[in-house]
């Protein structure tokens, strides 16, 4: 399980160093900054600033955290539009405070949390993980957030919830992409509640140790590692514990290339491309994708019953 704080990432001189030995050994085979381009995915170049530590599981020595710049100028937020790029500066005058998160439903404490009690009540941590796009691009993203088990274990869920769905904002006063009618506005998604409480799935508040960007769904959002990045749904107004199994906005536009699980699996292509690699944003060289993302020792368990080789 990946739970690294700051402190115990490898300093940037000593990634640096390291560096100059992958390069004189001849392993660095073409410059950092370059970047893969794949159609429009081409994203701007900026060096790596820092490594995942050498004792990390299951993040690989040869994993680097995704530059910054990366992360907050390559988006997926079509509230604001499609064109990835664009997003940070069309969401640059957001309003992400003040902020309400109704927490309601099959609950024996409803209640509605300003963002300031979140981060009060729970513990922030830093976790560092892979996100996996449906689009077959990665990052690696050192989130700040708290466990969603934390805040489900404060509400109470009765006997009788058994999925979790969480709903975006929709206010097309400042949010230009919901005149798109093609859209089932707002953005939903859900999780069974086992998926929910699971350890690796957090509420995240921040990522590099900063407040989260409007572009990456502040000042809330889910960041569910072993799942496709599209269930990792962004500035969150209402979550509700449910008994019935919630849709989500992909599975609505698209029920035969989208499922509820999504979960990454390189054994079951999208039914347009290929989900067996994936272009990490910063490397040249396409990678294979992992089972659950990578994260198969700590959520495998919780799909013993289904067909490995079906989409979900
Ligand atoms: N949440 C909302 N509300 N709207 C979106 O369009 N895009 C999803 C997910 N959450 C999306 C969303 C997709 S497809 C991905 S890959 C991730 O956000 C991208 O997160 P990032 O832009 O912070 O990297």
């Amino acid at each position: 399980m990946i739970k690294i704080k700051s402190s115990e990432i490898t300093s940037k001189a000593e990634y640096l160093s390291r560096r100059d030995f992958l390069k004189t050994a001849g392993i660095v085979t073409a410059g950092a900054a370059l970047l893969a381009a794949c159609g429009t995915d081409e994203v701007p170049a900026a060096p790596p600033t820092q490594s995942l530590p050498t004792d990390q599981k299951t993040a690989p020595l040869s994993e680097e955290l995704t530059p910054e710049d990366s992360v907050l100028n390559y988006n997926n937020y079509y509230e604001f539009t499609t064109d990835k790029e664009r997003v940070a500066g069309l969401a640059k005058d957001f309003k992400s405070s003040p902020w309400t998160v109704e927490v309601s439903g099959l609950v024996n404490n409803p209640k509605t949390y300003g963002i300031e009690d979140f981060l009060g009540s729970f513990t922030i941590e830093e976790r560092i993980y892979r996100m996996r796009c449906v689009e077959a691009w990665s990052m690696v993203i050192p989130w700040n957030g708290f466990t969603l088990a934390s805040l489900l274990n404060e509400v109470e869920p009765t006997s009788d919830a058994k999925f979790v769905r969480f709903e975006t904002l929709a206010d097309p006063d400042q949010m230009p992409g919901l005149v798109n009618k093609l859209y089932p506005w707002p953005y939903q998604e859900g999780l069974r509640l086992d998926e929910a409480m699971n350890d690796l799935t957090i509420l995240s508040t921040g990522l590099y140790g900063e407040t989260l960007a409007n572009q990456n769904g502040a000042p809330i959002r889910l960041v569910v590692p072993w799942k496709y990045g599209f269930k990792s749904i962004k500035s969150i107004i209402k979550i509700e514990l449910t008994a019935e199994q919630p849709s989500n906005f992909w599975q609505d536009i698209a029920p035969n290339e989208y499922g509820f699980y999504a979960n990454v699996n390189p054994a079951v292509d999208h039914p347009r491309w290929s989900q067996a690699t994936e272009r990490r944003i910063g490397e040249l060289k396409r990678r294979e994708t992992l089972y659950l993302n990578g994260y198969a020792d700590e959520v495998a368990h919780l799909y013993e019953g289904l067909d490995p080789n079906k989409l979900y």
